[in-house]
Formats: structure tokens, sequence, C-alpha cells
């Protein structure tokens, strides 16, 4: 088999809060472990509400965290092999796209200043002419140009185009993994499919795959291959996009999956979701038993280990739906 593009074994991330005594522990990524195949490129929706763990799941991934627990590789190397690691090689391979567009780009400087760097300062060109023609090239397959862009500020687009801006620079290096992190989240809603649709697009024509992280399932039901689905930190379920979707098995994503506009239904607010309450970081049992409507006594003892419904299917849960165990 392929080398696996990326994997994510068994990763946790703690984070303390207040002082070391009396501060307490909030398990913010929970003994998560994912992973993308190199063999074509895909699109991975990272799902779940608020504060659930996206981020920092993706922020280790980035490698601007580093797990407490577990380990990620990218291409078969571990990111604890310090010696192997590669700054720049790593930079070429897996780029970001943040939240933000606005905050991405500063407000003094020119938006394509942004991209000779990327092309001139990762050696993707060796001279000006050439990187004319690679953040062209790159402007172009999101449905811009250099001639529009040039020697314009931030402020002189609109937050879409922007972000197709954003997605033009990270594609410059001709990444083999894009982390797209809420990246429509900021963006008029009349704009957000128009900008996770590109990704479809890009995705076969740069060979790269996309992580594309959001709590907004209206936007990952038209575009994923595969649905990973957080709650509380915890991986609670994985499968291709379509499954999870017409059959979840998870009662949470269930919960969600009814929550999603589908076509021609009104936008609906974003789901909301209870209050969170820190505590539930820190169940030992399953974390979505309290509020779960097929809880029994099993669920709330211990943890439910991963049960794989198939190769490509996993739940975290005692009785999945859908599956004739219920
Ligand atoms: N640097 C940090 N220090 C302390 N707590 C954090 C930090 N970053 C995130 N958290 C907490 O971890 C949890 C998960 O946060 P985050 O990964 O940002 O969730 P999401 O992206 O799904 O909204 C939240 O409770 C958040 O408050
Ligand atoms: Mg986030």
């Amino acid at each position: 088999m392929a080398e696996k593009l990326l994997e994510i074994k068994n990763v946790s991330k703690i984070f303390r809060i207040g002082g070391m005594i009396r501060g307490k522990k909030l398990v913010a990524v929970d003994d998560v472990s994912l992973s993308i195949d190199s063999d074509k490129p895909v699109i991975l929706s990272i799902v779940g509400e608020s504060g659930c763990g996206k981020s920092t799941l993706c922020k280790m991934v980035l490698r601007l965290h580093q797990p407490d627990m577990g380990d990620i590789t990218l291409l078969g190397r571990s990111y604890k092999d310090k010696k192997g690691y590669d700054p720049k090689q790593f930079r070429l391979d897996v780029q970001p796209i943040f939240q933000n567009p606005y905050e991405s780009f500063s407000a003094r400087k020119t938006v394509d200043s942004y991209l000779y760097n990327t092309a001139l300062r990762l050696g993707i060109a060796k001279n000006r002419a050439e990187a004319d023609q690679k953040v062209d090239e790159a402007l172009k397959s999101v449905g811009m140009s250099l001639a529009v862009v040039k020697g314009k500020y931030p402020t002189q687009f609109s937050g879409g185009e922007l972000q197709r801006v954003s997605i033009a620079r990270a594609l410059i290096t001709q990444p083999k993994l894009i982390i797209a992190d809420e990246p429509v989240a900021a963006i008029d809603a009349s704009m957000k499919m128009n900008i996770v649709n590109l990704f479809k697009d890009l995705k076969e024509k740069y060979n790269v795959s996309f992580i594309y992280i959001t709590h907004d399932l209206s936007t990952a039901y038209y575009v994923s291959d595969y649905i990973a689905t957080l709650y509380r930190g915890c991986l609670i379920e994985y499968g291709p996009a379509k499954e999870i979707m017409d059959e979840p098995a998870h009662p949470y994503t269930e919960l969600l999956m009814n929550a999603v506009p589908r076509v021609g239904d009104k936008w609906k607010e974003d789901l909301v979701m209870p209050d969170m309450e820190d505590k539930e970081f820190s169940i030992e049992y399953c974390k979505f038993a309290p509020r779960c409507p097929y809880a029994t006594d099993e669920c709330r003892k211990e943890r439910p280990k991963e049960t794989y419904l198939s190769d490509e299917r996993k739940v975290l849960c005692y009785h999945p739906l859908n599956n004739g165990s219920k």
C-alpha cells in the first residue's frame, strides 16, 4: 500500500488553564487518529461545533502546537524526528489558509507582495520574471489575475476575493496538503459555496489534498470526500462523506446532519448547541452520553473504543445507528 500522506496517531493536546496548583486541565484533543492516503487527492472535512478542538488539531498538523501524546507523520516522516525535519520542505508541502483573510494580510502591504514572497523566498521562482508567471498562474486558477491584483491593498478587495488570493498564495508552493481552518466563516453567505467549490477544482488540477475545517455542515456536505466529526476533542465518527451524511452512525452526527440545510432550504442560523461545559472535556466515559437519547449504563461507565464499521468507516459509540445493531 502506498505511504500515507498524513497520519495522525492517537494524538492528544492538553491545555492547563489557571495556575499549576489550582488550575485545571482541558483535554482539547483527545486521542484522535486520522489519516489521508497519498494515492489520490481528497477533501477531508473536520466538522464539529465551536470549541470542539478543530483548530487545535489543525495547529498540531501545521506544527504550531506540539502534541502532548501521540505522533503525526507526513509522508512517513515523524514529527518527532527533529533531525530529519526540514522546515523549508515542510512549508512547501503543507500550506495553511486561515479564517479571516483581512488578518492574514497586513493593511500596509500590497496583496501581491505576499505571493511574490512565497514564490521567491521558498525558491519556487528564481527571478522576478519567473515569479510574475507563477503568481499570475496561481491567481488565474482561482479566477483572478496578476493584472487585477497588482499594487492593490487588502481593503480594495472583498472578503471573498481576498480569500481567493490566500488560496492562490497557498498554491504557489504546489503543496501536497492545504489546511483551511474555517476559510469561509468570515465570508458573505452568498460567496461561501463559491470558495469551497474551488477546493474541489483545485484538488484535481493541482493534485492537492485539503483538510477543510468547519462548523458549517452545509458547505462540508457538498465538497467532502471524507468527514471526521469531533465532539469535545474526541473523534466520534469518520468515513466517506456520503455514507456519513446518508447514514450517520453516531447519535451526535445524526443530530448534526438533521440540522443541515439541504438544497433549496433557506439559510438558517448556525447550529446552536447547548453551552459548552468544561467538565464535559474531562468526562472519562462517553462524552456525548449526558445528552445522548440512546445512552445506556454502559455509556456512562467507560469510553467506547473505536469500532470499524467498514475499512474506511469508524465510530466511537457502543450503539451505532443504521447498522443493524440498534
Ligand atoms: N492556547 C490555548 N490555551 C488554552 N486553551 C485553549 C487554547 N487553544 C484552545 N483552547 C481551548 O481548547 C478547546 C478547543 O479549542 P479550539 O481547538 O480552538 O476549538 P475549535 O477550533 O473547534 O472551535 C476550547 O475549549 C478552547 O478554549
Ligand atoms: Mg477553530
